[in-house]
């Protein structure tokens, strides 16, 4: 939200209510700015303006920002109709604004993070910010070296145009490896290995940029990031 906003839709963002819901409580004296009845729907409201609806207080709460260590079944959306959503999982108040800054698949586990600044999402999604994702990957077949090499210089996926940049492909046994990349097309890893002729059968995000799972989250649980974890 940007400041200085209109009272009506300060309230209709904060109470969640619709913007006419908003306009009728300002018809009905309901809403005081700093202790004054506020009688404009477009009564300007900054940051560190008390706004009571009916006596009770409505709170900005800001930038937020969660990290979630989400479980396999849940998809990475604000509504799903036929699935639940990661949103499901979140305890808040007014997520009315918030997304999922790097989505991960139905079926991948792990470090998904969800805010309200969109500023920030693009800084972590973008792909001219250059921020790494980190993977842990199950394969259906033994890993060669060939194809790990394959994919630390860039393999070409099915309807791109270019290779996939540079990538930090580290073997960790025979069936899995830790892999780094740093651009977030649509089902990578996937098809990456797809590229070097073999399967992903699990795949984890341990690490976004500077930002790693915690590994006190439990499947399905979260917390707000810390100050230095949310400066990137
Ligand atoms: N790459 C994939 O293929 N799937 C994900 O969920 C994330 C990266």
């Amino acid at each position: 939200m940007k400041f200085p906003c209109r009272l009506d839709k300060f309230v209709s963002h904060l109470a969640q209510i619709p913007r006419s819901k908003a306009k009728a409580e300002i018809k009905q004296k309901q809403i005081t700015v700093n202790g004054e009845v506020a009688t404009a729907f477009d009564h300007p409201i900054n940051q560190t303006d008390v706004v009571l609806l009916c006596d009770e207080p409505l709170e900005y709460l800001g930038k937020r920002y969660f990290m979630l260590n989400k479980p396999v079944g849940y998809v990475c959306a604000n509504a799903d109709e036929l699935h639940p959503t990661v949103f499901d999982l979140l305890d808040e108040p007014n997520m009315k604004d918030f997304h999922v800054a790097g989505r991960l698949d139905i079926d991948t586990t792990g470090l998904v993070l969800i805010t309200n600044d969109g500023e920030w999402s693009h800084k972590i999604t973008s792909p001219k910010h250059n921020k790494f994702k980190t993977y842990l990957v199950e394969t259906q077949e033994p890993l060669t070296e060939q194809a790990l090499d394959q994919l630390r210089h860039g393999v070409q996926l099915h309807n791109e145009k270019e290779l996939t940049r540079p990538a930090i492909a580290e073997a960790l046994a025979s069936y899995s490896l830790r892999l780094s990349i740093s651009e977030g097309k649509y089902h990578q890893v996937k098809r990456m290995l797809a590229a070097v002729n073999n399967k992903v059968i699990e795949l984890h995000r341990e690490k976004i940029a500077n930002i790693e799972l915690d590994s006190q989250l439990a499947s399905g649980e979260y917390r707000q990031l810390t100050q230095s974890e949310s400066k990137l």
